[in-house]
Formats: structure tokens, C-alpha cells, sequence
């Protein structure tokens, strides 16, 4: 079927490869992605919990107005010493909270969040490991999103099991906060079938992407950690991985205290190759490779690191190559304005964007420009920064002749890949959805799945669509920023994207996110 990656047995594929195979949308033939499921059947995208343990965070957020009932909010209980509840009930509502209720003609509510959602499904659940948190207990707590409240799960220090879980990590050895990022199966899957686990990841990457932005502006630095041992870590929090299961960590070591020196170098745990394993065609592929992908005991070599000269080799002799000038964003309000402000364009107004502005939201996606000055070290981002390839689909952005572009992070630099105006074919791959032609831009991220499976073995899968989802969220934010619309698209005929980017086939298309203009308003 497909070519066996570097590494492996001849024409052998990683399961990674027939999941993705699998999951294409193809024009034409989507019968195997309809579903007959209803809207009633939508599960709730809440957990709910009896316990008495139940911790409200709502009065330590910054607003005069209880953001859910907009009653006047109890005074702010006293700052009880840092990083504490406060910090700790801003990163968690400025990561996934709610931010917006909308009142339905049926009587119910839906409930929009921090960061967006694939379908509106919210699979990601996110945990909360403290120790020595002044006003919290040692113990691991589950975030109760809708009423913005922590309810224990596991009482207790668990910092030996998470130091054991995670290789010693030193990041969460210097913490007194992790955060643990879960995704539960059930609310995407009922929609998207097998192809739900790339939009879970995708929307992990999203909420993650926020959690990371906001961390230094609390005094945290923010380390992702993707290597962990999965089946230890799914039951400290109690969840049945056929269910739900832990897909990626934030290690928040306070900003003041971190020993960089101890931190090492970032790398990514790979997870055993699964080379020629035939999946069982009478379970879900994404369950076989999610299983595939985990992790039961540390690597005994260090692994493989990134390799940031590949993102610079793609079009090195291109006859176009455009230097962007370093463009920052003023952040009005702050970038939690963003968060409470960002909702996903609907549609375009279709007018141009400038190129600065085009230039300003990639410096923001690829840059820690947040981070405090003198600390972008301690502001890490991707799973591997080499994973993913960025092109920008340009339809309107002057100067710039629209058409295919390769953006490599490293240089702030456009290479001109293909003249041409393609919002017709984009409105195709789009799944014939608007915003991807009436979009100013599309950011395409891709990945030579080979090269990937060869450094992280199936486990990679995970990581370029965290990674994706977490670059998203912040191009999404920048737009914000900056007065335009933005949406990612989860939904597109995948060989038509490569094809038309002129990407290899064999490479696989992560995520597209369209940016443009507000449409005026009517
Ligand atoms: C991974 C992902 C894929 C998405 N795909 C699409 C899409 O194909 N078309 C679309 O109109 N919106 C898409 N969205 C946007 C969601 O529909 C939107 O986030 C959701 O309705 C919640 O609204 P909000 O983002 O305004 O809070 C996507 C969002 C994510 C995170």
C-alpha cells in the first residue's frame, strides 16, 4: 500500500501510516465517514463529579462579573503566595475555560471555550498535579470546566509517580504544577469516526497552544513533555484508556527558580516501531495506534534530537525568496483579551491582508515572543520543532503575487513554491467550505510521516498534530491580535492538498488554518 519508512522491515508500513491512509478524505468517497447520528445524541463535552472536595476557582479570575451568571463576584480571596490558586484558576481558564454561553431556541446552552474545537466537541480534559501549592492539598485534581472548580481525583504527593512516569523529567522535577491534557474518545468519535483521534490531537494542541502563551504572564515557565509512560499515568487519573487517555504534559516550573542548566536538551520519547503489525480489522484503528504509540518503559538511549536543518531544506534554490521583516503584535488588553475575545471566522469578508500583518502572525506562531525578555528558554513550545513543514496558500496578500509559498520558521523567510490563484481549488479540498476561499491565507502544515516515524517511532503522530493544533491556536490568537479571522479546518481531501501544494503525496497534511478578514458587519 504505502512505502515502508527508513528503519523498517521492506514493505512494511507503521501502523501510523494505514491510520492515516485510512482516514483520508476522498472526493467522492465519503460514505465511510457519514454518519446517521443525530444531534440529540451529541455526548456532553462536561465531566461531572460528586465529591466534597470540590475547589471553586471562579473568584480568584480577573473580572469584576462572574463570567457564567454575570452576578457581582465575591471578593478575591487574599493572594496566598505564588504560584497559587490564582495562578493556577488563570491558566486553567485561559487554557480551556468557558469564555461564552450561548442560549439555544431548544432552552439549552453551548458553552464556548478558551480555545476552539473541532465540531464543538471539546474532547480535551485538562488535570492539575500540585505539591506545595499554598490553599490546595498535594494531589491531582480534575478541571470541572463548566463551573470552573477542581475536584480531587488523587489525594496525596504524587510527585515520585510522576517522576517515574515521565523519566525524571527535569522540568517536572522543578515543578510544583503540572498540567495533564487528556482527550476522551466518546465526544469526537460519534461524528468523526476513525478520523476523530487527529481532530482529539489537533484540539489538545489548540488548548495547549493557550496554556503555553498565558504560563510566563503568571510566573511559569512552560515545558510540553510528550514521553511518559501511558498505561501509569491514565490510571493516576482514574481513566480507562479505551475511554480517554493522556496524550501530552506542561511541566510549570516557576519562572523566578528555574536551573536551565539542569534542563537538558528538549527531546521527544519515541515509542517502539510497530513496523508490519497487520492493525485488527475488528477493533478502531485509532485505539491500535494510539496503543501502538504508547510508552511502557523509558528509552534506554537518549533519543533521536530534532533536526532543524530540515525545515530549511525545502526550495533552498527557489527563485523567490522573501524576507520578512520582524513584526510584533500589540497586544490591547493583553493576550487574555485574546482568549476571551477569540471566536473561529465563520466566513471572510474577502478583502487583502498586508503582508506585514501575514508576517506578524507567523513571528507570533513560531516565536515565544511572550515570554518575559532573557527568558524565551524557558518558554519551550513543539514536541519536535522539525516536524512540521509550514506553506502558506496565499489568495490577497499585497504585495505578495498570490500562490504557493514554503515558510521556513527559522529565517522569518517566504519561498515562492508555485505562482497562481487558487481559491477555487482551495474551496475544494476545504470540503467545499468558504472560508478556504475567502480566506486571505491558509497555513498548511505537513510532515514526511517517515522521517517522523523514524525518530519517534508511531508516537509521532501524536506530536505533529499537537504540535499543529498548538501552532494553530497561536496563529488563531495573532489574528485576533491584530483585528483579522481566523479558523483552522480540520476537514479537507488530503491528496488534493499535497497535490496542489506540490508536497511529496507521501507526506502528510496535519492541519490547515485560514486567515482573512472580518466581514463587515450587516
Ligand atoms: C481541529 C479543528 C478543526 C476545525 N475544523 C473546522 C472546519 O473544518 N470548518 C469550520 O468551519 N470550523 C472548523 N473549526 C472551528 C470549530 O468549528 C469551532 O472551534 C467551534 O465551533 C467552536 O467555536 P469557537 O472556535 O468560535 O469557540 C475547527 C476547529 C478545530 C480546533
Amino acid at each position: 500500500m504505502t512505502a515502508a519508512a527508513p528503519g523498517g522491515p521492506p514493505d512494511a508500513a507503521p501502523i501510523s501510516r494505514i491510520f492515516h491512509e485510512e482516514t483520508k478524505y476522498v472526493a467522492g468517497h465519503m460514505d465511510k465517514f457519514n454518519t446517521a447520528t443525530g444531534w440529540k445524541a451529541t455526548p456532553s463535552p462536561f465531566k461531572s463529579y460528586v465529591s466534597e472536595g470540590t475547589v471553586d476557582l471562579v473568584g480568584y479570575l480577573p473580572f469584576d462579573r462572574h463570567p457564567f451568571t454575570g452576578g457581582p463576584l465575591p471578593p478575591a480571596p487574599a493572594p496566598p503566595g505564588r504560584p497559587g490558586l490564582s495562578e493556577i484558576a488563570r491558566l486553567l481558564y485561559f487554557a480551556n475555560g468557558v469564555t461564552a454561553i450561548l442560549p439555544l431556541p431548544d432552552g439549552s446552552r453551548h458553552y464556548f471555550r478558551a480555545a476552539p474545537s473541532a465540531g464543538a466537541l471539546y474532547p480535551t480534559e485538562t488535570y492539575v498535579a500540585v505539591r506545595d501549592v499554598p490553599g490546595l492539598p498535594d494531589g491531582v485534581y480534575s478541571h470541572l470546566v463548566r463551573d470552573h472548580a477542581l475536584v480531587p481525583v488523587w489525594e496525596g504527593d504524587c510527585w515520585d509517580r510522576l517522576l517515574r512516569y515521565t523519566g525524571a523529567h527535569p522540568a517536572v522535577d522543578q515543578a510544583r504544577v503540572v498540567l495533564l491534557f487528556t482527550a476522551i474518545w466518546g465526544r469526537s468519535q460519534w461524528r468523526y469516526l476513525e478520523r476523530a483521534y487527529r481532530r482529539m490531537l489537533l484540539d489538545t494542541g489548540h488548548v495547549l497552544g493557550n496554556a503555553v502563551c498565558v504560563a510566563p504572564r503568571l510566573g511559569f515557565g512552560a515545558f510540553p513533555v510528550g514521553g511518559f509512560l501511558d498505561a501509569p499515568l491514565n490510571q493516576l487519573l482514574l481513566v480507562d484508556e479505551s475511554d480517554e487517555a493522556v496524550l501530552a504534559l506542561l511541566a510549570l516550573p516557576r519562572l523566578d527558580a528555574i536551573d536551565m542548566e539542569r534542563m537538558g536538551a528538549d527531546v521527544a520519547w519515541p515509542s517502539p516501531p510497530s513496523y508490519g503489525a497487520a492493525p485488527d480489522p475488528a477493533q478502531d484503528l485509532s485505539h491500535q495506534l494510539h496503543r501502538a504509540s504508547s510508552i511502557v518503559q523509558p528509552p534506554d538511549a537518549e533519543p533521536p534530537a530534532p533536526d532543524p536543518a530540515a525545515l530549511e531544506r525545502p526550495y533552498a534554490d527557489a527563485d523567490e525568496v522573501i524576507a520578512l521583516d520582524p513584526e510584533w503584535i500589540e497586544w490591547e488588553g493583553g493576550l487574555e483579551a485574546a482568549i476571551l475575545e477569540r471566536r473561529s471566522a465563520r466566513r471572510f469578508g474577502r478583502a487583502p491582508i498586508p503582508l506585514e500583518k501575514l508576517a506578524a502572525m507567523l513571528s507570533f506562531a513560531y516565536q515565544p515572543a511572550v515570554a518575559p525578555e532573557g527568558r524565551r528558554d524557558a518558554l519551550r513550545q513543539l514536541f519536535d520543532p522539525s516536524l512540521l513543514f509550514t506553506y502558506v496558500l496565499v489568495h490577497d496578500v499585497p504585495p505578495l503575487e498570490p500562490g504557493v509559498y514554503y515558510y521556513v520558521p527559522g529565517r522569518h523567510e517566504l519561498r515562492g513554491v508555485r505562482p497562481g490563484d487558487f481559491r477555487h481549488e482551495a474551496h475544494h479540498f476545504c470540503l467545499e467550505q468558504d472560508l478556504g476561499r475567502d480566506a486571505a491565507a491558509l497555513v498548511i502544515h505537513t510532515t514526511c510521516l517517515a522521517d517522523a516515524v523514524a525518530r519517534h517511532g508511531d508516537r509521532a503522530y501524536r506530536y505533529l498534530h499537537l504540535d499543529a493544533g498548538h501552532i494553530g491556536e497561536r496563529l488563531g490568537l495573532a489574528a485576533v491580535g491584530l483585528g483579522l479571522g481566523a479558523s483552522g479546518i480540520g476537514g479537507f481531501y488530503d491528496n488534493e492538498v499535497t497535490r496542489l501544494i506540490g508536497a511529496p503525496e507521501q507526506d502528510v497534511v496535519a492541519y490547515v488554518t485560514t486567515l482573512g478578514t472580518l466581514p463587515a458587519r450587516e
